[in-house]
């Protein structure tokens, strides 16, 4: 598949995926997010990359929300489909990847954007950036899983209070909240989350899917999560990346985990 909307660089270990309609401030429309859905499917399969790291282009916006302009006609039938399609297509496949998602946090990450960023398995954010739901300034609520991901990584009295007020926190306040995990800056930002993945590399990619899966389980109420837990944990011990992480520490080496 071509892409108009987005970029996919592979650098060595590492996939970028960067958002790219910065005059529109990289508003989520539906052929963007028929090109992030291949783009990450394509990620999950690749073989050699090991982290995708996920930004926006340009200096104003991680990706400033759903497209307004695409739904702005749709009755309660397209709501609905708008939403669950979103949901099952893209942000759930992110939230499931096999490998880690680093959101990078650049500017605006405003509705179906800050939702995006939740839907990545951590995030880092620049000193510029805001984040809010404000879909209750128009008359919605959020649909691409904000109302569930928002409480779980911040707290369900936060959450109330950042969607019933639609307003935007800055960076430093989404440190304190939990919702992003560093604050550095402009430039920095990239950089910070390719040193993360770096750190994520020297270690097991099988065993890094299983703890994905695990924890994700956790906060889902159709599993287990400890009874995940403990079948991932078990299926560790059949791999060969536990034979050579094990080793490696008798032996006083450093690892070198074939990946299987
Ligand atoms: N959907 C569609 N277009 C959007 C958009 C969105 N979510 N967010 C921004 N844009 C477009 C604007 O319409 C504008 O397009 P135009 O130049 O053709 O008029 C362009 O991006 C630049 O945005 P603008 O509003 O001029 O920038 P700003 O710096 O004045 O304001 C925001 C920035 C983020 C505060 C403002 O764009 C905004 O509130 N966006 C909507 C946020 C939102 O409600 N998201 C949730 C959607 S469910």
């Amino acid at each position: 598949m071509s892409y108009d909307n987005i970029t996919v660089k592979h650098e060595e270990a590492i996939i970028y995926i960067t958002i790219d309609r910065p005059k529109k401030l990289n508003a989520l429309n539906r052929a963007t997010i028929a090109e992030l859905q291949d783009a990450f499917e394509e990620a999950n399969e690749s073989k050699d990359a090991r982290v995708v790291i996920l930004t926006g282009s340009g200096e104003k916006a991680f990706v400033a929300g759903a497209d307004i302009s695409e739904f702005s006609d749709y009755d309660r039938q397209e709501g609905s489909a708008l939403a669950r399609d979103g949901q099952n297509n893209l942000f759930d496949l992110i939230e499931n990847m096999h490998k880690p998602v680093i959101a990078a946090i650049n500017g605006f990450a405003l509705g179906g954007g800050l939702e995006l960023a939740m839907a990545a398995h951590f995030r880092i954010a620049s000193h510029n950036a805001k984040m809010g739901l404000p879909e209750t300034s128009l008359g919605l609520i959020p649909g691409y899983g904000g109302t569930q991901r928002l409480p779980q990584l911040i707290g369900k009295g936060r959450a109330m209070e950042m969607i019933m007020t639609a307003g935007m926190i800055p960076a430093e306040k989404a440190l304190e909240y939990g919702l992003v995990n560093h604050v550095t800056s402009v430039e920095e930002l990239i950089p910070l989350a390719e040193k993360i993945a770096q750190k994520i590399c020297n270690n097991s990619g099988v065993a890094i899917k299983s703890a994905i899966k695990a924890i994700n389980a956790g906060f889902d109420p159709k599993y287990d999560g400890f009874a995940i837990e403990i079948e991932s944990f078990g299926n560790c011990f059949a791999t060969d990346d536990f034979k050579e992480g094990t080793s490696a520490f008798l032996e006083k080496r450093k690892a070198n985990f074939p990946g299987e």
